[in-house]
């Protein structure tokens, strides 16, 4: 137990510590390789035929969506899943009981969170926003901007063990945390069947196993967009989403370069997928001082790197859901979809004043298409018409996926 949660809070500490050896390769796009192309959203791009059995487990996997990656010393069971389900909505997992995994990924937000930043539990500010968690399972690297941080397992120690800030507080309190586990009839039940085997299966590597598992789970794919895509419902689209997705896959606009594939962003992994490659974009929200530089701690991938040239690259994220998970961008200081509309048109955003000022449009680290374009009122309207034609109202109200433990007020005496 010890072993695994310093190994994993390595990865932890590894936000503020370059190791630019590892990353000589990391996200390119400012110099336009043609493998940083990607290609326009297409129902079958790169999706090879896998079973969508793992050993006993069955996936739910939707139409047209390869098989996640899982680790081999963490194969999926169903009974690890529903684990990971009790431990990802349980407030024992904060050392104050405050919160869980759900406060900062609620469900009904397609697992992302309405504040702009994160607030942890013991009232620390989390300079980041918590990005929703649909499709999770095929992110190539893991948080807005860490090409280290690979696995889920990795992850949940994140959030779990972090210091910087606290989010759930539970670095040194391991003991503490297991006599919680220990002392719910659920979990003595659920912990071993989950890990049969082992002599005691309350490890800090098993609750990880478990919450990954139960993230490789929230599976979204079943919006308007995939029922006319994926399904094959003429119907589902409406006119302006359908002229949308045009819009969106156009070389005047250029969203598909970043967000493509079924999972819509240029981060994604799969099983049987060839090469792959970290990604990371500079989208010129800012401009500080005409230089490029974002403001601290948020400066992306360079945070990591060092590398000047990695200021202000960030991941770009599914957009699946994307209108269930405002507000937007690593900061969440884009409010909304329009707002990011009229952001990528700017071709960079424009802060008029304050500490952050600058005009993106002039960045010297602004993504190469990040250009800006002209759009009148109709297309944008199309536009943000296909972004929300990828919500997909069965995951975020999918019982699987939702909170397993009885409300508060079963358990009330009156
Ligand atoms: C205090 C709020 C908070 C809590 C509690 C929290 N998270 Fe997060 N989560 C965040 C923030 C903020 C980010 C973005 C972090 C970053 O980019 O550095 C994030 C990112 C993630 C990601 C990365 C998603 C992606 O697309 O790369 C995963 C996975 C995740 N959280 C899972 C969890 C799990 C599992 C738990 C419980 C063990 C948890 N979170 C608890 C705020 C929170
Ligand atoms: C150069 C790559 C690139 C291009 C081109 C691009 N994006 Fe993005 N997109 C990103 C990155 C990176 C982020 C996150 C930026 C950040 O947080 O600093 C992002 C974020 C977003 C978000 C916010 C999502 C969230 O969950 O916070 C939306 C919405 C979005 N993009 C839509 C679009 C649309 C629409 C277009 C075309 C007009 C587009 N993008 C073009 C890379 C790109």
């Amino acid at each position: 137990m010890r072993r695994a949660a310093s190994a994993l809070l390595l990865a932890i500490g590894l936000a503020g510590c370059p190791a630019p050896s590892e990353l000589a390769d990391a996200g390119t796009d400012a110099h336009l390789h043609d493998h940083d192309h990607g290609e326009p959203v297409s129902p079958d791009a790169g999706t090879p035929d896998v079973p969508a059995v793992d050993g006993a487990y069955a996936w739910r996997l939707p139409t047209g969506f390869p098989r996640p990656v899982v680790p081999a010393d963490n194969p999926m069971s169903a009974v690890k899943v529903e684990l990971g389900r009790h431990l990802f909505y349980d407030p024992r997992l904060s050392d104050n009981g405050t919160q869980s995994c759900a406060s900062c990924h609620p469900q009904a937000r397609a697992f992302a969170e309405e504040r702009a930043t994160s607030v942890g539990s013991t009232g620390q500010s989390h300079p980041r926003n918590a990005m929703g968690l649909a499709n999770v399972a095929y992110n190539t690297t893991l948080t807005w901007a860490n090409p280290l941080l690979l696995t889920l397992e990795q992850q949940t120690l994140v959030p779990m063990f972090g210091r910087g800030p606290v989010e759930l507080g539970l670095a040194g309190r391991e003991p503490q945390l297991f006599a919680r586990l220990r002392a719910e009839a659920r979990y003595a039940a659920l912990f071993p069947r989950a890990f049969p085997g082992e002599a005691d299966a309350f490890t800090v590597a098993n609750v990880a196993r478990a919450v990954a598992s139960f993230e490789r789970t929230l599976l979204s794919g079943g919006s308007a967009y995939d029922r006319q895509v994926y399904g094959g419902d003429t119907t589902a689209l409406s006119e302006a989403a359908r002229r949308g997705a045009e819009l969106f896959n156009s070389e005047r606009l250029e969203c598909f370069h970043c967000h493509n594939g079924f999972n819509f962003t240029d981060s994604t992994r799969y099983e049987g997928q060839g090469s792959l490659e970290a990604r990371f974009h500079n989208t010129a929200l800012y401009n500080l001082g005409g230089t490029g530089a974002y403001p601290a701690p948020n400066t992306g991938l360079h945070a990591i790197s060092g590398r000047a040239e990695d200021m202000g690259r960030f991941r770009a994220p599914s957009l699946r859901n994307v209108a269930l998970t405002a507000p937007y961008m690593h900061d969440g200081s884009v409010a909304t979809l329009a707002d990011a509309v009229d952001h990528y048109a700017a071709g960079g955003r424009t802060v008029a004043s304050g500490p952050n000022a600058g005009v993106g449009r002039e960045s010297p680290l602004r993504s190469g298409f990040i250009t800006g374009f002209a759009i009148t009122a109709d297309e944008r309207a199309s536009l943000i018409a296909f972004l929300e034609s990828l919500s997909d109202p069965g995951f975020v109200r999918d019982p699987a996926l939702a909170d397993p433990w009885p409300s508060p007020c079963e358990h009330c005496d009156d």
